[in-house]
């Protein structure tokens, strides 16, 4: 078992390699009130809480991004009135980053703000939407609109949920692993070294050794800049055509499949201004590949795909603004692209 601290408007401790039932049964102790925020996927291995002291609620809410709607918030919010919850009381999320992100912001919001667990499920959840306190929903107008900076007391990380992860979540989730080797720990990658997304999940010692150092990359990262004024940006490496390609997809690539793509495009336009090798960008390839994640995105999607780069939280005005490396773990930003070298660095990435 390996903790990590993470400092935040509040310091909390991510324990990794824990057993969950033990570990979220020991930290709710002290609260007489419990809601389990968790979707059907996790509904078997809930039934594995034995009985505590505490009076549990069970909220089983929407799976995958329908869990992050105002009509499940409300639910939930009604859910905790109906139950009494107090100052006192705790929510925990079980579940992927969609479960993770609501039951923080309902614990966020409910009476100013109550205390909350996270037992992330997923890779991605557990080196990343779990890790840095962003809690949230989505609204009509996008993804994520609407949210609070509200951390965890705890978040209690037991890599065997990941057993029935699918292989397409299981690789979506390591493009964040991935991406976490690249701006700021070589050894993830070397670890990686190109293996195989089944030679990865049978080697359960290498799955928490990759989790374990994703997670401190993040909670370094978030422990040095918590409201994301500049050194958290660099998070975002890949994420900014990443983004365009959810939209123009309908959401119906991945968030990690997104980013691996927008990586190896955010590493094409930094060799098209000469700040990185052309070895550095095929190790991209070669990483993100052999695990699975796609590589290239349709020719024809650029004319649709340049407006949405706008829409990026890092634009400033009309410039955009795109996180890039200059050697694995030297990160830095690009604010000059023009329109001509931003459809090069598209070519290099299209099919
Ligand atoms: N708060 C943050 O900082 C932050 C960061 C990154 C992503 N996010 C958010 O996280 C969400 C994506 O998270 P995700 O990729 O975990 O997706 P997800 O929560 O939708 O989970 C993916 C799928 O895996 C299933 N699943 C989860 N755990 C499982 C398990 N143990 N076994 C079998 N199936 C399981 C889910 O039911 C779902 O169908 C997005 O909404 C994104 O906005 C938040």
């Amino acid at each position: 078992m390996h903790t990590i601290r993470v400092k935040a408007e509040h310091e909390y401790d991510v324990v990794i390699g824990c057993q969950w039932k033990d570990q979220v049964l020991q930290a709710v102790s002290s609260h007489a009130r419990v809601a389990i925020v968790y979707s059907g996927a996790m509904r078997e291995r809930i039934k594995e809480l034995a009985p505590s002291d505490c009076e549990i609620h069970y909220f089983e809410v929407a799976d995958g991004e329908a869990a992050k709607s105002t009509q499940t918030l409300h639910s939930l919010w009604n859910w905790l009135g109906a139950a009494g919850f107090t100052r006192s009381d705790v929510v925990v999320g079980i579940g992927g980053g969609t479960i993770t992100d609501l039951a923080g912001f309902a614990a966020a919001t409910w009476l100013r703000g109550i205390s909350w667990l996270a037992v992330p499920t997923t890779v991605a959840g557990m080196v990343d939407a779990a890790i840095g306190g962003k809690t949230g929903i989505n609204s009509d107008y996008g993804k994520n609109l609407i949210g609070a900076f509200h951390s965890p007391q705890k978040v209690l990380i037991d890599t065997s949920w990941l057993e029935t992860l699918s292989d397409r979540d299981f690789s979506a989730g390591l493009a964040e692993v991935i991406k976490s080797g690249f701006i700021a720990d070589e050894k993830i990658l070397q670890l990686l070294d190109a293996k195989s997304l089944s030679d990865i999940r049978s080697n359960a010692e290498l799955v928490l050794d990759l989790i374990t150092r994703s997670v401190a990359v993040k909670a370094h990262v978030v422990g040095s800049d918590f409201k994301e004024s500049f050194n958290r940006e660099i998070l975002n490496y890949g994420h900014t055509l990443a983004h365009a390609i959810e939209i123009h997809s309908n959401y119906t690539v991945r968030h990690g499949e997104a980013v691996s793509i927008g990586l190896i495009f955010a590493a094409e336009l930094a060799g098209i201004k000469a700040i990185l090798d052309n070895q550095v960008i095929a190790r991209h390839r070669h990483i993100l590949a052999a695990v699975g994640l796609p590589t290239t995105y349709p020719k024809d999607a650029w004319h649709k795909l340049y407006p949405l780069l706008a829409l990026d939280k890092k634009s400033r005005g009309h410039q955009l603004r795109f996180v890039a490396i200059s050697a694995v773990g030297q990160t830095l930003r690009i604010e000059d692209a023009n329109e001509d070298e931003l459809a090069t660095a598209y070519e290099r990435i299209s099919s």
